[in-house]
């Protein structure tokens, strides 16, 4: 193990996900265990800059595993991009004797995570935390499991009301322009069909193919519609759409938002915050930096900050086809 590492930080940015206090509890107990000290960041990067720290241990991080939310608070900081503000974060981090640092977020996150190790060599392990599960290296992201089962019980709330009154409801889910949190959870809730970023099937189909399952019986119809999908220019232009070609539902439309970051995490998320948390001080003591912890066939695996970052992260279209057939 590499003595020179004897001090690290940890901080949560970008959007926050569910799991993200296990991974930050994680990260200061195994600081503990391996008789280094931790300091929190608040606030991601602009806390960086601003120099807004606590000292950490492993009875600060107490009863966090299963909240939701960061305790240590996440933004999205514009100053950082810059030059000048990289620099107030460095001689933050010196002149606070932090020695390494770990960075829980997403493609943001580990953005400027890698610029700065560009420019000042200084030691970084990022942990994916995101609800969308569009990181690169990685099987799966903290909070996405949560997410998942937030939205699945969302749309099974809704198809009560929506079977009632013989109704048609477009969801809307989050995921940037992912379609991951809008494909597994149609699935899971049984949606009728499923719109994602990555497959435009056109407007057309959709109208046909709703009108298909409305003659072979159905009554009602969930269609999610993930937030990134090109398909109409918004949901409620897509709706106004399905009103003027198809009159066999009254339309109505749900937006989900931010009720899918919330919640207390599941046991996935709080097992996987846990594993990555661990490894990820361990890397840094190892002399390791510039890279993301990730999971790969349930394997812990070290991917570089680059790959993580590269967007080619491959959506099971698999999944799209089994969609299809089981919502005949
Ligand atoms: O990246 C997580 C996420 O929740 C996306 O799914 C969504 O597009 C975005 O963040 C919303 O960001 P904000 O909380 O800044 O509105």
């Amino acid at each position: 193990m590499n003595k020179k590492i004897q001090n690290i930080a940890v901080m949560t940015s970008g959007g926050d996900s569910p799991g993200m206090n296990a991974a930050i509890r994680a990260v200061v107990r195994s600081c503990v265990f391996y008789n280094c000290t931790s300091v929190g960041i608040y606030r991601g990067y602009q806390g960086l800059i601003e120099g807004d720290f606590i000292h950490l241990d492993a009875r600060s991080v107490k009863n966090i595993i299963n909240k939701g939310g960061t305790f240590l608070k996440s933004a999205r900081s514009k100053e950082f991009e810059t030059k000048e503000g990289r620099q107030k974060a460095y001689d933050n981090l010196k002149n606070g004797n932090i020695d390494a640092m770990v960075v829980i977020g997403g493609d943001g996150t580990f953005t400027g995570a890698n610029v700065f190790y560009q420019e000042y060599n200084f030691p970084i392990i990022g942990i994916p935390g995101t609800i969308d599960n569009d990181i690169s290296g990685t099987d799966y992201t903290i909070g996405y499991d949560t997410a998942l089962n937030t939205v699945v019980e969302a749309i099974d709330k809704i198809r009560d009301t929506a079977n009632s009154h013989n109704r048609l409801f477009l969801v809307e889910v989050m995921g940037r322009n992912a379609g991951d949190i809008a494909l597994n959870a149609g699935i899971g809730a049984g949606a009728e069909e499923i719109l994602i970023p990555e497959e435009d099937l056109g407007k057309e189909r959709l109208i046909k193919s709703l009108a298909k399952s409305k003659q072979s019986g159905k009554t009602s119809s969930i269609v999610v519609v993930s937030e990134g999908d090109q398909i109409g220019k918004n949901i409620l232009e897509l709706a106004d759409y399905i009103r003027e070609n198809l009159d066999a539902y009254e339309v109505k439309v749900t937006v989900l938002g931010h009720l899918q970051r919330g919640g207390s995490p599941s046991c996935y998320d709080r097992v996987l915050a846990s594993r990555l948390g661990v490894k990820a001080v361990e890397a840094l003591l190892e002399g390791k930096k510039d890279l993301m912890i990730g999971v790969q066939s349930n394997k812990i695996a070290e991917v570089p900050f680059k790959e993580a970052i590269s967007g080619e992260n491959e959506l099971d279209l698999e999944l799209l086809r089994i969609a299809d057939i089981i919502s005949i």
